[in-house]
């Protein structure tokens, strides 16, 4: 995988928005990440004016099992920091509010038939990413293309899209910062391991961006 190594957390969001904004040159499908690292990059996507998104199609690549006003919601979060901007985007939100089988089953039919432009995902400590964690049955799956799942990560009920979405995506970026992930991108980098779900997305296609303090572990 290729590692983008930014001097600090502000570049490191500064360099994924740029990394976005290439990929929706002329419009296109942007998977979102969730947790607390992108709302920097989102905050920035939001002050660009080089990006029409009225040709953008948002997509998110995992919710937490809440409704859209819960601080916990993934889709709140998106909302508060990149929608006032993206307002013109076809945003399409997980229904963490609606029962996870049917959600999941409802958002795999509305993806099926996309190619992500990108993929913007997150890397937990345990080197999990969108809500594929270690260890989950939901990283064998090879046919649904969202699953509902419950996490070691609070909250526990989530809806994630699985590795065959991410697989297929023209690129991904894997935004990680601070020491506390420092470990979990040495196990990415070290080699395809199920124990570390990030290092299972498409090797040639995906490029961690980290800050010094996330690269701290690597040789
Ligand atoms: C979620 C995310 C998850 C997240 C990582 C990192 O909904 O929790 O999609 O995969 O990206 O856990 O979270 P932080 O950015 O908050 O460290």
């Amino acid at each position: 995988m290729r590692i983008s190594v930014l001097d600090s957390p502000e570049e490191a969001a500064e360099h994924a928005a740029a990394l976005v904004a290439d990929a929706l040159a002329g419009g296109g499908h942007l998977s979102l990440a969730g947790g607390g690292t992108p709302r920097r990059t989102y905050e920035l996507l939001a002050a660009r004016d080089d990006i029409d998104w009225g040709v953008v199609d948002l997509w998110f690549g995992d919710e937490r099992c809440v409704p859209p006003d819960d601080p916990e919601s993934n889709y709140r979060m998106v909302a508060e920091t990149l929608l006032s901007a993206a307002g013109a985007a076809r945003v399409h939100r997980i229904r963490g509010e609606d029962d996870p089988d049917e959600a999941a089953m409802d958002y795999a039919a509305e993806i099926a038939g996309v190619r992500l432009d990108l993929a913007l995902l997150g890397l937990g400590e345990d080197a999990h990413t969108a809500s594929l964690f270690p260890g989950s049955p939901a990283l064998a799956e090879r046919d649904r293309l969202a699953l509902p799942v419950t996490a070691v990560k609070p909250p526990p009920r989530r809806i994630t899209l699985t590795l065959p979405v991410f697989e297929a995506a023209r690129s991904v970026v894997v935004l990680a910062v601070g020491e506390g992930k420092a470990a979990a991108v040495a196990a990415v980098n070290a080699g395809r391991d199920p124990q570390h779900p990030a290092s299972l997305l498409p090797d040639g296609r995906t490029e961690l961006v980290i800050d010094r303090a996330a690269a701290a572990s690597l040789a």
